[in-house]
């Protein structure tokens, strides 16, 4: 167990040192009406339904029947899971590389996460890679777009269709990112989006979850905003339910329903940046940027991520990164943390000492967590290098840039 090690840093604090000729997104780019918004609030006295209004132009805009606003992605995929209502016990298949906020929810809920390995040369699960892992305790797999790539989709489907599993997508890497002309987040069942400070629809805080379905809806509601109380007559709220108040905050709507207003024109942008990035990054031998399936008519990344080939340089992966660091480009790093399975130590530690639901019953086998429970995802992290301030405010200069302070590192370290 690590003791008094530095705590995790989020938002712009984590990026402070961050600064150089390559831009990032700090400071944001914030809607033009923001500030109209966020008086509207306060000339209301709080009586105006910001919330209401964001949900139903990110519903409007997504098109689809619902949008429940949420203080988060960790909090609107905990409400999801709750809303869902499986068993102690029961199987949640979940990608291996993503935020400790995918699994949050579930975990709480006493549902097993089984990760399902990485399809090889990129981040996220595939159908082939989920089949191994269902078991008759499976109720649904949770798809992750990691870095905005999304996953493919119609297989996952398919597959969860013959088993009769729930699909259902933590978008918030992928924000109006486009699978065969449908947006990352209608692919499914539901899908919870995050409007953290750092993600592509910056907005201080805040996420959401979307659905088509009514009862779903009705359930994400009761479950995640009304604290699982329903009003009874003569006596007033009635829990039948251990909810949760996880309502956004009318000031964040007000944030999110600026930003909302000026997301597409930047997605647009993100994705003629990443290509080029990519493009450019890949001309240098040895070193391979994520690939963009032809499936994705557009790419809406949060991160940029590169591989190198261990074999054609002298120098490790952290090494190149400190690298590219000391060439100018910010933040860039290695996602090991990402692999679930190793960073959530305290999954392996309740398997291990069958801590319920662990226990027999309500599980039904023994689990493992560790580095070796996704082999290709955790080979594939060893060598992969990103950097989450890759951003809307790139031009071409900065995509031939940062190529070019690839290139260099990549030459200054070859064998
Ligand atoms: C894939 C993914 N899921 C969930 C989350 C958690 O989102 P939030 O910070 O809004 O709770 C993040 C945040 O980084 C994420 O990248």
């Amino acid at each position: 167990m690590v003791v008094k090690a530095e705590r995790a840093k989020y938002g712009a604090a984590a990026y402070k040192d961050a600064v150089g000729e390559i831009p990032t997104q700090w400071p944001r780019t914030i809607g033009p009406n923001a500030m109209k918004y966020l008086q509207e609030v306060v000339d209301s006295g709080l009586t105006c339904d910001m919330i209401g209004r964001f949900e139903e132009a990110f519903a409007k805009e997504y098109g689809v029947k619902h949008c429940i606003a949420a203080p988060g992605c960790t909090p609107a995929l905990a409400i999801l899971a709750a809303a869902f209502d499986f068993d102690a016990g029961d199987e949640i298949i979940v990608s291996p590389v993503t935020d400790y906020g995918t699994v949050q929810g579930l975990i709480r809920e006493n549902y097993i996460p089984v990760f399902a390995d990485t399809a090889p040369g990129t981040v996220n699960l595939s159908a082939e890679t989920i089949e191994p892992c269902i078991t008759d305790r499976t109720r649904a797999i949770l798809v992750v777009h990691k870095t905005g790539l999304i996953a493919d989709m119609d297989p996952i489907n398919e597959l969860a269709d013959q088993h009769g599993l729930i699909v259902y997508e933590d978008a918030c890497q992928a924000i109006f990112g486009e699978y065969k002309g449908r947006y990352a987040g209608t692919l499914s069942t539901a899908a919870g989006f995050s409007f953290d400070a750092e993600k592509t629809m910056g907005s201080d805080i805040g996420g959401c979850v979307i659905t088509n379905d009514d009862e779903l809806n009705d359930r994400v509601r009761f479950i995640g905003q009304s604290r699982g109380a329903r009003m009874k007559e003569h006596f007033g709220r009635l829990h039948t339910e251990c909810g949760y108040a996880y309502r956004m905050p009318n000031c964040t709507a007000a944030i999110c329903l600026a930003q909302l207003e000026i997301i597409r024109d930047q997605v647009a942008h993100r994705d003629k940046m990443i290509r080029l990035l990519s493009e450019l990054i890949g001309e240098v031998p040895g070193v391979t940027p994520l690939p963009i399936p032809d499936y994705m008519n557009v790419y809406s990344p949060w991160m940029f991520g590169m591989s190198i080939d261990p074999e054609q340089f002298t120098c490790s992966a952290e090494q190149f990164a400190q690298e590219l660091a000391d060439g100018g480009i910010p933040a860039p790093g290695q996602g090991k943390y990402y692999l679930m399975p190793e960073a959530c130590t305290f999954l392996e530690e309740n398997a291990r000492n069958k801590v319920y639901p662990y226990s027999m019953p309500p599980a039904s086998r023994e689990y493992h967590y560790g580095e070796d429970t996704c082999p290709t995802a955790h080979v594939f992290l060893e060598n992969w290098i990103r950097w989450s301030t890759f951003c809307e405010k790139y031009q071409p200069e900065h995509c031939e840039l940062a190529a070019a302070i690839v290139r260099e590192v990549a030459d200054r370290n070859r064998k």
